[in-house]
């Protein structure tokens, strides 16, 4: 079958395609076709050889859609031919860049007949991150005010639909006036520059001063002191990327405010997830924005796209 790998770390000229043996389905696995597949921005980090440690070569990708062509042992929640869609894999178990992935049956849902595969492709990995962030962490509750940094890119476009069906206040940041346009359509009641020096003032006037009850934070780093300055009484903080940094007067003791690291990779089982999310889009109350679809011989590109951002949604690519 037909993969895409990188056999060294590198820029995107290291992806390329190559001819390799199709995997067998272990006990508790299912082997998918794969019809489509997302990039997600650790995907870069992890061909780069900045981030985390994998097995080269390695096939990329760590969600993806498509059909089950195969079960293996002991697998009873899914039927060859059946639709399905399917989170955190890759790296060092191999990737759903490929025309076919051999998937722990516990990391894929059944997708609604309504919701194509590069939807289905494109979301696993962020709605669960935006899901675990806003529902299990934050325990977010209607007309509460949420701030969700970065609200165009692939986790911020989720959670600002996931926290706007959720009956919340989604306040997203975005760099252009077209990607704060994007947002505002997914949901969001208000969406600023994140490169605007009035943006801790923007935040707090459209709470009426009272300040946000949540916050999903992607560079905690560069973010945290205006978190603290936004944020109201006992505000919920979740972080998904930065180390604490150091914050001159943080209003601990006056805003008691919680700050919670998390990490998807702890949450192994997807299944109960997908299935919420799978209800979601079928609903049309969460969809992913695709804004570019490649195939395998273009994938460099694909991965140019995302480190470059300025887009609405997710990148796919397709066999
Ligand atoms: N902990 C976890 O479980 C977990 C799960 C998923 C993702 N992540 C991490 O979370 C981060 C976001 O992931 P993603 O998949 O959503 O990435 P993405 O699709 O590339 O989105 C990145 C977002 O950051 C925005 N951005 C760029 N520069 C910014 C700045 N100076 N200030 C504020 N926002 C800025 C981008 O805006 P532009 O489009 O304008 O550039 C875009 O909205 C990545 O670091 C990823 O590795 C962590």
């Amino acid at each position: 079958m037909r993969a895409v790998r990188y056999h060294e770390h590198g820029g995107p000229e290291v992806l390329q395609v190559d001819e390799i043996d199709r995997p067998t389905p272990a006990a508790g696995e299912i082997l998918v076709e794969m019809r489509a597949a997302s990039i997600n921005a650790v995907d870069t980090k992890f061909r780069a050889g900045t981030y985390g440690s994998v097995s080269l070569p390695a096939v990329p990708g760590g969600d993806g859609a498509g059909v089950v062509s195969e079960v293996g042992e002991g697998v009873e929640a899914f039927d060859v031919g059946d639709r399905v869609f399917a989170g955190g894999m890759g790296h060092d178990e191999g990737g759903t860049f490929a025309e076919y992935a051999a998937i722990p049956a516990t990391k894929a849902a059944h997708l609604p007949e309504s919701v194509s595969f590069e939807v289905g492709g494109a979301i696993p990995n962020v709605g669960v991150t935006a899901w675990l962030a806003l529902v299990d962490r934050i325990g977010l509750r209607p007309t509460e005010r949420c701030l969700v940094h970065g609200g165009n890119g692939g986790v911020g476009h989720a959670a600002v639909q996931l926290g706007a069906a959720m009956g919340a206040d989604v306040i997203a940041t975005a760099g252009s006036d077209e990607t704060r346009e994007g947002v505002q359509d997914l949901g969001a009641v208000a969406a600023f520059d994140y490169d605007s020096e009035s943006l801790t003032e923007d935040i707090r006037d459209a709470t009426d001063g009272d300040g946000v009850d949540a916050i999903l934070d992607h560079r905690l780093d560069e973010y945290l002191g205006l978190d603290l300055a936004v944020a109201g009484q006992n505000a919920h903080i979740v972080s998904i990327t930065g180390d604490i940094p150091a914050v001159e007067n943080a209003p601990m003791q006056d805003k008691q405010p919680i700050i919670q690291g998390m990490a998807i990779a702890n949450t192994p089982e997807r299944r109960p997830m997908l299935r919420r999310l799978a209800r979601l889009l079928e609903r049309g109350d969460l969809t992913a924005v695709i804004a570019e679809t490649r195939d395998f011989e273009t994938v460099g590109d694909a991965h140019r796209t995302v480190s470059e951002g300025g887009y609405v949604g997710k990148v796919v690519v397709q066999p």
